[in-house]
C-alpha cells in the first residue's frame, strides 16, 4: 500500500524573500513561487493574552504558511507519531504546515502577531478538533 499520510518532515521553515533597506525592510511572498500553494485567505492573530494557546486542531485539506510578523511564539506540530516544535520569531520566515497535521501555538510574546496564509477559504468541515479522532484517522492512513 502506498503511504499517503502527511508527516512532520513535509512541514518546515520557508525563507521568504527579504529586501533590506535603510528606511526599513520588506518581505514578499508570492503564490506558487515562495509559497507552494495558491493563497485564498489570510488571517492574523493579535492581542493574544499572556499564557494563552491557540490551534488545537488539524485540517483535512488546508495548507498554511504561518509567520510571526511581530514578536515570537512556538508552533508544535504533531503527525500522530512525531512531534516537533518550531520557534517563530523572524518576519521573513514562514512555517509551512501541510494538511493532516495537528498544531498547537503557544508562548506568545507580548505584541506578537501571527499571520496565516491559507490555501482555502474558511470551512469548519475541514477541521478535526478532537485529538482522538485525529489519531485514529492518522493511524488508519486516512489523513
Ligand atoms: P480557529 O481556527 O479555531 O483559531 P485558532 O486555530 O487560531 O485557535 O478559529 C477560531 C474561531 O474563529 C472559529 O470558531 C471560527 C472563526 N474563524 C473564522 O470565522 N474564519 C476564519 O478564517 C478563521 C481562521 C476562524
Amino acid at each position: 500500500m502506498i503511504q499517503t499520510s502527511s508527516r512532520i518532515y513535509h512541514c518546515g521553515i520557508i525563507e521568504l524573500d527579504k529586501h533590506h533597506h535603510e528606511k526599513g525592510n520588506i518581505t514578499v511572498a508570492e503564490n506558487m513561487d515562495t509559497i507552494p500553494f495558491d493563497v485564498r485567505r489570510i488571517y492574523y492573530l493579535y492581542d493574544i493574552p499572556g499564557g494563552e494557546s491557540r490551534g488545537g486542531h488539524a485540517h483535512k485539506a488546508l495548507s498554511q504558511l504561518i509567520v510571526a510578523t511581530s514578536g515570537s511564539f512556538n508552533v508544535t506540530l504533531d503527525d500522530g507519531s512525531v512531534k516537533r516544535t518550531f520557534l517563530l520569531n523572524r518576519p521573513y520566515q514562514g512555517l509551512l504546515v501541510v494538511p493532516g497535521i495537528w498544531r498547537e501555538l503557544n508562548d506568545f510574546s507580548s505584541g506578537a502577531v501571527c499571520l496565516v496564509l491559507a490555501s482555502h477559504v474558511y470551512d469548519e468541515e475541514d477541521y478535526i478538533r478532537d485529538y482522538e479522532e485525529f489519531a485514529i484517522d492518522k493511524h488508519a492512513g486516512k489523513l
